[in-house]
């Protein structure tokens, strides 16, 4: 797949350079990149937030802890990421357990009660939380907003957990929520990959995408009438369903532009939100993904992102916005030395430029204690003090490209292994980023990784060049975004350092990015 926008010019194989100086680097081939001098019409405007996150709901207490022992180490992260883009990033707190906590009122003296099967359970079996889980809320940097996910149980008899009446108990959380979480509070969701539901033990098997339409506005209604006595309030985030492969005009498909058809409105829905991941380690049997054939096969990612493409634009004039609210590198929780390895971050700035260039307007990152692929890990656990993880350079990259939002994205290079693309402030042309999907290890010899020379055209010649790169996709370590890291504290620390365009060129490794900003 080539686009219009680039062109080969030489192809020169120098493998057997020993340096890897800008001048002595194995130059593989050289695009031609030329951008069109304004974003094509109808092109989305997005924010400073765009890269933003989601916090499996069971942890949010890991991530953020409460009033007397208030996580520093995600308040830095976030700070930072602040620091970078000038705004706080969005945070989903949600997924399948969302589904199984319950809210009581009387569990005064601890914010959740969440047994784990063992040790190696990724999830525990239910959650009960109590008016201190609030507390969380209060802990990231002030000005921090939150999608909160709501329980969903069935509105009467409900048997699961002895919870009874569903529906009072689904607005006696919102109630908590809303009293304590005040302007912060973003949007409720209602209810976690509601769409694979039927037939299980929460819904029959003949519950369609029209009942729950249906129900989901009885408890939207609900809610909306018990913290205001209206009747309802545009502050819910709908759907939450699982990654969409099935669109066209069956009615009896799940997917968001039909939930809008059966009756999910604008004055109760902000957004409607969809989750993806490039491939799944369920049940894993010792076969699965690996980085060549889920994060860096960007045939891979676009055939998942195509269906966000449809639905973005089946559903762009309905008032309401389109989110893709819980996403990541591998489903189940990510799988080792693919989510938790530098791949992920290089993968991460291709895949959140790509989705800013449709009509997606916000992508949140999901993570837990327990995962793979979190941005970073909150606390001690298994034998390691909280920590960055590789992801979260991706994350810095990207909070670094929406910096003061006002974004459209145009993309100029579209290859099996190579993404290029054409960042536009205010309408005008701001900075070039480039993504090389090739593979490198850490265990090859550094004098033979190959680059990509990047001709740009003349006016980008003082263009500063921010570069993502360590030794190879396949480590976590030694990772720098500008010639800085993320120390044990979680600060941004080193000498920024960047790279110039040398000639009209800047060269790209394989399994790195490069930012050049105007
Ligand atoms: C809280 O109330 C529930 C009934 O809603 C009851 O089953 C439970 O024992 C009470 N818990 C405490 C800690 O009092
Ligand atoms: C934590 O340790 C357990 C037990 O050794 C293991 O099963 C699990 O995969 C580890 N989790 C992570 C994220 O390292
Ligand atoms: C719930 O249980 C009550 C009492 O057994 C019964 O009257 C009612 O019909 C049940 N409701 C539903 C929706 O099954
Ligand atoms: C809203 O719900 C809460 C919790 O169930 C309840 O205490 C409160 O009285 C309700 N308020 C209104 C106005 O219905
Ligand atoms: C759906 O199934 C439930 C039992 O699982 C049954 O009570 C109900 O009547 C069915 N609804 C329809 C519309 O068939
Ligand atoms: C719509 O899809 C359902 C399965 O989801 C299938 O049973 C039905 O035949 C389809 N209807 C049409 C008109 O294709
Ligand atoms: C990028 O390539 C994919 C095919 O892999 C295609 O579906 C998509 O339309 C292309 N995007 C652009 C902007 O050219
Ligand atoms: C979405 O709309 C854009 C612009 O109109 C169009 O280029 C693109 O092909 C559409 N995507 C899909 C999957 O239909
Ligand atoms: C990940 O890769 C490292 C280095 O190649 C290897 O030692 C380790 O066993 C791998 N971990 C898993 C879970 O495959
Ligand atoms: C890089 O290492 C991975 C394992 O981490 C391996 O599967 C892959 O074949 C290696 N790739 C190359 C190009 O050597
Ligand atoms: C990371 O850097 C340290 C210190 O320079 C070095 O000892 C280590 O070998 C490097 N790791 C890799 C995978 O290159």
């Amino acid at each position: 797949m080539m686009n219009r926008f680039i062109s080969l010019t030489s192809t020169a194989l120098l493998a057997q350079l020993a340096w890897t100086s800008p001048n002595h680097r194995n130059i593989i081939r050289t695009i031609d990149l030329s951008l069109p001098s304004t974003p094509a019409p109808g092109r989305q405007v997005v924010d400073a937030a765009y890269q933003s996150f989601s916090i499996e709901f069971c942890y949010m207490a890991d991530y953020a802890g409460d009033n007397t022992n208030s996580n520093k180490f995600s308040r830095q992260v976030i700070q930072n990421l602040h620091d970078i883009s000038g705004a706080y990033p969005i945070f989903r707190i949600g997924g399948s357990t969302q589904n199984s906590a319950v809210y009581f009122p009387n569990q005064t003296d601890i914010a959740i009660i969440d047994p784990f099967d063992s040790e190696a359970s990724d999830q525990p079996s239910h959650s009960y939380i109590g008016p201190r889980f609030m507390e969380s809320f209060g802990q990231f940097p002030e000005g921090t907003r939150y999608i909160y996910g709501l329980n969903f149980f069935k509105p009467e008899n409900e048997t699961l957990f002895d919870v009874g009446d569903g529906l009072g108990q689904c607005v006696l959380e919102a109630h908590a929520a809303y009293t304590a979480l005040g302007e912060s509070l973003y949007a409720f969701e209602i209810g976690n990959e509601v769409n694979s539901w039927a037939g299980g033990s929460r819904r029959p098997a003949n519950w369609t995408q029209q009942d729950y339409v249906d129900q989901w506005n009885q408890y939207a209604t609900a809610t909306s009438q018990n913290l205001t006595g209206r009747e309802s309030m545009q502050l819910f985030q709908g759907c939450a369903y699982t990654a969409p492969r099935n669109v066209g005009d069956n009615m009896t498909i799940w997917n968001i532009e039909h939930a809008e058809e059966d009756g999910m409105r604008s004055n109760k829905a902000k957004t409607v939100s969809d989750h993806d991941y490039m491939g799944a380690n369920c049940d894993y049997t010792g076969a699965g993904p690996t980085i060549e054939t889920s994060l860096f096969d960007r045939t891979n990612m676009l055939s998942r992102v195509r269906y966000h493409d449809y639905l973005g634009n089946a559903t762009e004039n309905s008032g309401i916005e389109y989110v893709l609210g819980e996403t990541n590198s591998i489903s189940c929780q990510g799988a080792f030395n693919i989510s938790d390895v530098m791949a992920s971050a290089v993968w991460a700035v291709d895949y959140v430029l790509y989705l800013s260039s449709l009509k997606v307007s916000r992508v949140h990152f999901h993570m837990g204690t327990r995962y793979r692929y979190s941005p970073w890990q909150p606390i001690y656990y298994n034998d390691t003090e909280a920590h960055v993880k590789p992801i979260y350079y991706g994350n810095m990259f990207n909070a670094a490209v929406f910096a003061g939002g006002d974004k459209q994205t145009e993309v100029l290079a579209n290859e099996t292994n190579f993404g290029a693309y054409a960042v536009y402030n205010k309408g005008k042309p701001e900075s070039i980023v480039a993504v090389n999907l090739n593979m490198w290890n850490s265990t090859m010899d550094a004098a033979d990784r190959p680059y990509t020379a990047l001709s740009l055209p003349g006016a980008w010649n003082e263009a500063r060049v921010s570069r993502l790169t360590n030794p190879g996709v396949d480590t976590a370590a030694n990772i720098t975004f500008a010639g800085q890291y993320v120390d044990s504290e979680g600060r941004i620390v080193g000498e920024k350092s960047f790279d110039k365009v040398i000639d009209g060129t800047v060269h790209v490794g394989a399994g790195e990015a490069v930012l050049n900003s105007k």
